[in-house]
């Protein structure tokens, strides 16, 4: 397709034009936005762009080692934090969802800066796209979503430039660049994470504990989605641990465990969404093998709600 490749071309040309001989650095997540940013500075300026992968402890099982090997094979020049412990420690106790945001997202500023002091950067790179240039000039209904991710005020506190080579985009024409530069499919199809992470499902106080229970059954549901040829049929999937206990039977014996509700939605931006229709036989599967592998739960439900009036995630 030539005009990706344009485009690409363009889009080189202008990371060199505002750069010049200035240093740049990044955060990122693993996910399609900060990656092909990321990929594509580096094609631009080579290693005068820095990478910082920040581990915040609220990912999902193996997704550290997941996108580290992606970081690797795609060349990039990456630096991973380990500051699980920080942010832990900063959520103990915190039950409410806006509170666990504000503390992810300042803790995380606070992690970042550090590293952009020492790298010496001029510029930060931000995979910001069209969309949420809209979202946070403040349409109505939208909620200003990206303050993590994109790590709202920290250009002005640190002096930094922003650098935002897909500003103009959406996520397709991000994807066709993605693949122009040979981004595997796997990672430019990933489902959106959001920046808090974890944190945001588990309904109320984060726990290290329920951190596993959650892990464990997201995986399951994510493995067994990719398995029956439908992740890439949905826009989002995940799971929630939910703060309340139910009884159940096992073999003959009593158990009161938690409940986890496994979300699923179709959606084209994420601003409106439906509950995507899983086959019930699928759904069947995922749910026996959650209860009979992850130790602490006995029931799984499935949440139907479209957004508006819920939304794509329980916090
Ligand atoms: P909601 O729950 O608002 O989610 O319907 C819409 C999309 O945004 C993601 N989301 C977030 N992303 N920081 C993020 O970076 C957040 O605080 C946040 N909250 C929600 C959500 O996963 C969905 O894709």
């Amino acid at each position: 397709n030539w005009e990706v490749g344009d485009l690409v071309e363009e889009k080189l040309q202008e990371i060199r034009d505002t750069v010049k001989e200035g240093k740049v650095i990044c955060a990122l997540s693993g996910g399609v936005d900060s990656t092909v940013a990321a990929v594509l500075t580096h094609r631009a300026i080579g290693d005068r762009l820095e990478c910082i992968f920040v581990d915040h402890g609220l990912l999902r099982k193996g997704e550290v080692q997941e996108v580290e090997s992606y970081f690797r094979s795609l060349s990039l020049p990456f630096r991973k934090v380990n500051a699980s412990e920080l942010f832990l420690s900063r959520l103990k106790g915190v039950e409410d969802p806006e509170e666990k945001r504000k503390i992810v997202g300042r803790t995380f500023i606070e992690v970042f800066e550090k590293e952009a002091e020492r790298s010496g950067a001029e510029y930060l790179l931000q995979g910001t796209l069209y969309p949420d240039v809209v979202e946070s000039a403040g349409i109505p209904g939208a909620k200003v979503i990206k303050t993590h991710h994109n790590v709202g005020g920290l250009p002005e506190k640190l002096g930094l430039k922003l650098l935002e080579p897909l500003k103009e985009l959406f996520k397709d024409e991000v994807r066709q660049i993605g693949k122009k530069l040979g981004i595997p499919d796997e990672l430019l199809q990933r489902h959106p994470f959001p920046g808090p992470g974890l944190s945001i499902r588990i309904l109320g106080e984060v726990k290290e504990e329920d951190l596993e229970i959650l892990r464990e059954a997201d995986y399951i549901f994510i493995e067994e989605l990719k398995r029956w040829g439908l992740y890439n049929k949905v826009w989002q999937a995940f799971a929630v641990l939910l703060p309340i206990k139910s009884v159940g039977v096992m073999g003959d014996v009593r158990t009161y465990e938690r409940v986890v509700a496994l979300r699923a939605v179709d959606s084209s931006d994420g601003m409106t969404a439906d509950w995507s229709r899983l086959p019930y036989d699928f759904l069947d599967h995922v749910m026996r093998r959650i209860i009979n592998e992850v130790k602490g739960i006995n029931r799984v439900v499935y949440d139907i709600s479209s957004k508006p009036p819920a939304t794509i995630e329980w916090e």
